[in-house]
């Protein structure tokens, strides 16, 4: 979010406005290296103020969001293709971004935060973050396949990939389809989609339902809610030789 450099400056701590301001147009306030005379001059999160010779420690407020994201939106910050974004559904004034991506066709579960730490420690195969899906796959897989994916795994694009678990949730004879219910540790893009094709089969719904211990408890399909201060630890703590 773009503010102005007194602001930024006197929010910090640092001193006040008006004293701020004086720095300013003295020209004791450098901006990426650059002295900055004008009062006004907008900055963002991105940018190195040094006051008096001093880089400013800036204190952003971290947020957590769980969302439960609705088909027909894109997880990312923006679109070239004009399609609508997930963090459109959640107000508010800080640049959050979601912690890896569900399809645009995909609903289900998601974070979003503007938590690097946190996001890279979820991100991270070592520390194994388990995530439930609900695909609605068809055709109907064949036992034998089912029974392969589930105790050895499968192949994608060169690498292996096996179910933490998986079963059978029903089937639907008649449109020849079935819900499978799959947990995954990997977490690469279309990895569900691209699981059942090794196998021949499509799926033709998918939702994530959990997230490590996170779900969708008391949500709708677009709402959202902050994670609590307990929830953000737990998830801390998934960090593997952090206990
Ligand atoms: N795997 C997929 O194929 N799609 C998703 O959105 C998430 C996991």
């Amino acid at each position: 979010m773009e503010e102005r450099l007194q602001k930024v400056i006197a929010n910090s701590g640092y001193t006040s406005r008006r004293k701020a301001e004086e720095l300013i147009t003295k020209g004791k306030v450098l901006v990426n290296n650059k002295v900055v005379k004008e009062l006004g001059t907008k900055v963002t999160d991105a940018d190195e103020i040094i006051v008096n010779g001093v880089t400013l420690e800036r204190e952003v407020k971290k947020e957590y969001y769980l969302l439960y994201k609705p088909a027909g939106y894109i997880c990312s910050l923006s679109d070239e293709h004009n399609r609508k974004i997930i963090t459109e559904l959640i107000d508010t004034k800080t640049r959050i971004y979601p912690v890896g991506r569900l399809d645009y066709d995909t609903t289900g579960l998601i974070i979003l935060t503007n938590d690097g730490e946190l996001s890279n420690l979820l991100m991270h195969p070592t520390n194994g973050v388990e995530k439930v899906y609900r695909a609605t796959v068809s055709p109907i897989m064949k036992i034998e396949d089912f029974l392969t994916l589930k105790n050895k795994g499968v192949t994608v694009n060169g690498r292996k990939v096996k179910p933490s678990r998986i079963k059978i949730k029903s089937k639907n004879e008649n449109k020849n389809s079935e819900i499978i219910e799959i947990s995954l540790i990997e977490g690469r893009n279309h990895i569900v989609k691209n699981i059942f094709k090794e196998f021949g089969s499509e799926v033709i719904k998918l939702k994530r339902e959990r997230y490590a211990f996170l779900n969708l408890d008391g949500l709708a399909e677009g709402g959202y809610r902050e994670l609590n201060l307990k929830e953000v630890k737990k998830l801390y703590s998934l960090k593997k030789n952090s206990k």
